[in-house]
């Protein structure tokens, strides 16, 4: 899978681990930055990874700040893309399942490493479940 990834300061440290996990799976991995865990402001990661999944250039994107929440606001702003702020496996599972998410946002500050990658994992390996829920996405779609 094409896969996009970002972070800010809050979420350096396992952007970088997130992204050696990914290039481990296999993955082809686009990194925006930031390069350092030097201070910057989420919304100017988040747009790059968002615009790449929205514009067909990457099939998923991974965004991690120091909640997940801020890094989920911006994304959504960009039309095409359904991002979801992940903290369990289970939710990343339903995400996929019911929401045909396609970017998830993660949080560096309050999940550990090793519950990120089981997150993203699962993240990228449930696939939609269609039926009822076909419906309810095109209406979120038709918002944009
Ligand atoms: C940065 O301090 C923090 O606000 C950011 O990483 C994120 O948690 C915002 O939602």
């Amino acid at each position: 899978m094409k896969i996009s990834i970002a972070s800010d300061h809050a979420g350096f440290e396992q952007k970088e681990r997130l992204r050696a996990f990914l290039e481990g799976l296999g993955h082809e991995v686009c990194d925006h930055g930031p390069a350092t865990d030097d201070r910057v402001d989420y919304p100017d990661y988040a747009v790059p990874v968002a615009k790449d999944v929205a514009e067909g250039r990457a099939d998923r994107g991974v965004l991690v700040c120091g909640t997940g929440i801020g890094m989920a606001l911006a994304a959504d702003k960009i039309a095409g893309v359904r991002a979801a702020n992940i903290i369990t496996p289970q939710f990343a599972a339903l995400c996929r399942e019911h929401n045909d998410a396609n970017v998830i946002t993660l949080s560096g500050r309050f999940v550990e490493p090793d519950a990120n990658e089981e997150i993203l994992r699962t993240f990228l390996t449930t696939d939609f479940g269609g039926g009822r829920h076909v419906g309810r996405v095109e209406k979120i779609m038709a918002l944009d």
